[in-house]
């Protein structure tokens, strides 16, 4: 019997972007939606396009380039953020308008200090606005997980003559458990009278570890649509992964009676992406993505797995994109193969000068780097971005630094601010600690150091170091990236980048705030 279709809606753009520090840029959100699209996700939301002109333009931006996907954005229930939402997605191929309004006791109250009624007349509201962009509309009553059923049934009966097509039933805090959460779409779907005439979806946070057992719960209850995140990133604890959720659907086919139309070879890459472009490092035993998501360390398994790779394998590490990385790009490599290869990884540079400078860096990097791989790809164009963003406030100049033993490392650095270039020197507990504190001499940011990690791009000792640092000043966090094959210099692109965060200020609006 052919299966259903379960609707794969990948919200790694708006929920994931949500996370302290994740925010992407307009180029970098294309990218990773060109590889959402090649990966065949059903539906894209790309972000909450009244948060400010910039998450605007890239909804905007990313609802014109993509084709074979829907293409959604996130809005309040008020006619401005339904407004702006429905102006930034009308161009797409297949538009969707995404609004929400939250439905617990303690949102309502404390939050939206709203009356129950008011709360459904302002939905309604807002699905008919959102009928002037198009007929694709989804409503969330947020905070589903900790509403009254009784309240979620009237407002979703509403909100479905209204005209939404599909109803979002979010789990926002991660309160709830897999078997109350099933059990809450299914006597949805029972009691709501119109409840034929719209997809069920969910869309469940990670708080307590359950997204993915809620979402797939829900599934086993008739929701057709799953909410997730590539690497299940996302607000605190993140989203549903979607990796998880695609495979455990794909691998236990015995169970489920719906499918996605997910091309699963491109999980890796698109994981590798997106903890690229957020600096948000996948940990090595994270399911499906992991690095040793696949490896058998142990000797019996080994074992096992030479003998037939059933015994311990149920699902094989080639069919989600592991191995898939091949050596493509050397030293004599010419600038139609650059070209061709960020072509076929979905990287479309804007204009000749964008790809003039790129291939510049490529040319370097060769040099000190004889095998190129697609991981080096990636973080070259990241690098690109970051540091041709125009009117930068700090630039990096120049990073001497020197570690011998028995002696206290010693850097010294060149930088620019506004424009004027000043110099600095320190001594730290190594090279990394001594370039900082020579950075923090000449911006004097006073910003806390939450987090400082180093990851290596590929293998190799010659291999591209690929630095986060996390900062944190006035209840801002940032994330700063930066790659080099040198991770001392690596480490101060890093820390720059993230200092250029915190100065600019740009301040985006939290849906749910
Ligand atoms: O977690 C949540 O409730 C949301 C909604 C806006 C869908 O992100
Ligand atoms: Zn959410």
């Amino acid at each position: 019997m052919a299966k259903e279709k379960l609707i794969i809606f990948d919200t790694t753009m708006r929920d994931g972007e949500q996370s302290p520090g994740a925010s992407m840029t307009k180029e970098e959100k294309l990218r990773i939606a060109r590889q959402l699209e090649r990966m065949r996700v059903d539906a894209i939301e790309a972000g909450f396009p009244a948060a400010s002109d910039g998450d605007f333009d890239a909804v905007r931006a990313v609802a014109k380039a993509i084709k074979d996907s829907t293409v959604c954005g996130l809005a309040r229930a008020n006619e401005n953020d339904v407004r702006r939402c429905g102006e930034a997605v009308k161009h797409a191929a297949s538009p969707r308008v995404h609004t929400f309004i939250a439905t617990s006791p303690i949102h309502m109250e404390k939050k939206l200090r709203m009356e129950p009624s008011q709360v459904v007349e302002q939905a309604v509201k807002a699905v008919r606005w959102a009928r002037h962009y198009t007929d694709n509309i989804e409503f969330s009553p947020e905070d589903a997980g900790r509403s009254d059923i009784d309240f979620l049934c009237r407002i979703i009966e509403a909100v479905i003559k209204a005209g939404a097509t599909t109803v979002n039933i979010p789990d926002t805090v991660g309160y709830t458990l897999p078997e109350q959460f099933g059990a809450l779409i299914r006597q949805l779907r029972e009691r709501v009278p119109n409840s034929h005439k719209v997809i069920w979806s969910v869309h469940c946070h990670n708080d307590l570890g359950l997204a993915v057992a809620n979402s797939l719960a829900a599934v086993l209850n008739g929701a057709r649509q799953v909410e997730c995140t590539i690497n299940g990133l996302g607000e605190r604890a993140g989203n549903a992964a979607l990796e998880e959720i695609v495979m455990a659907v794909r691998t236990r086919q015995d169970v489920f009676s719906c499918d996605t139309n997910i091309d699963t070879a491109q999980i890796v890459p698109a994981s590798r992406l997106v903890a690229n472009i957020t600096g948000f490092p996948v940990q090595p035993n994270k399911a499906i993505v992991g690095a040793n998501a696949f490896a058998h360390e142990a000797g019996i398994h080994q074992d096992g797995v030479i003998k037939s790779r059933d015994t311990y394998e149920i699902m094989r590490a080639e069919d989600v994109g592991w191995g898939a990385s091949k050596l493509v790009l050397g030293k004599h490599s010419g600038r139609n193969a650059f070209r061709q290869r960020l072509q076929d990884l979905g990287i479309v540079l804007e204009s000749e000068e964008t790809l003039n400078a790129a291939f510049k860096r490529f040319k370097d990097l060769a040099d000190k780097k004889h095998e190129i791989f697609d991981e080096d790809l990636h973080a070259l164009i990241s690098q690109e971005s970051i540091e041709h963003v125009e009117n930068e406030h700090y630039e990096l100049v120049s990073l001497l630094a020197h570690s011998e033993t028995g002696e206290e490392p010693y850097a010294r650095v060149v930088v620019t601010e506004d424009g004027a270039e000043k110099q600095a020197e320190a001594r730290g507990s190594g090279p990394v600690d001594a370039s900082f504190k020579a950075i923090e001499s000449i911006v004097a940011s006073g910003a806390e150091l939450l987090l400082y990690s180093v990851n290596s791009i590929t293998t190799g000792t010659d291999a591209q170091g690929e630095v986060t640092v996390r900062l944190a000043k006035g209840g801002r966090i940032v994330n700063g990236q930066g790659a080099d094959t040198d991770i001392v210099v690596a480490s101060a692109k890093a820390y720059i980048n993230a200092l250029n965060k915190l100065h600019s200020k740009l301040d985006r609006l939290n849906p749910q705030v």
